[in-house]
């Protein structure tokens, strides 16, 4: 598997997103995790660092997409270390190094500048 970060000029999107303001809501584990894009009545919800943001557009997301396998969770950690195991997919960060903590963040960057920010993961303790 190819490793890959999201590169600086691609932190912002080619077509601007117009995005709504941010909200906080509490977003407990057992909804979001509901929210994975297999309930066509919900939205398609990833977090990283307990802040939800809302994907459904992105079908890479979808149950068919190739990264479903972060839908419905907090997968910061997986994102910080550029993998795809469902057992990676888990929101602590706290015992990373410090070159992939960066990476998180720059994923944080990239996702706050193409989905709204729909809520918080209620009793994250990692944000
Ligand atoms: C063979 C390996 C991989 C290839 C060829 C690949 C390719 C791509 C491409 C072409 C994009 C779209 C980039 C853009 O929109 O500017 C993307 C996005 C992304 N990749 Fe990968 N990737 C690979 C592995 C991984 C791995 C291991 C992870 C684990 C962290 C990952 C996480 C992501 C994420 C989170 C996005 C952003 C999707 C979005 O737009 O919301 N990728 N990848």
């Amino acid at each position: 598997m190819v490793e890959h970060e999201p590169e600086p000029k691609r932190f912002s999107p080619k077509i601007p997103v117009q995005l709504d303001p941010p909200k906080y809501d509490p977003i407990t584990v057992e909804e979001l995790s509901k929210c994975d894009g297999t309930d066509p009545n919900r939205p398609t919800l990833v977090a990283i660092k307990g802040i939800v943001f809302d994907v459904t557009r992105n079908q890479a997301y979808s149950p068919s997409g190739q990264y479903h396998v972060f839908a419905g969770k907090d997968p910061s950690r997986a994102l910080a270390s550029s993998s795809l195991k469902p057992e990676d997919c888990r929101p602590d960060w706290y015992d990373l190094e410090d070159k992939e903590k960066t990476v998180l963040d720059e994923w944080f960057t990239f996702f706050s500048k193409r989905y709204n920010i729909v809520g918080k993961v209620q009793d994250a303790t990692n944000y």
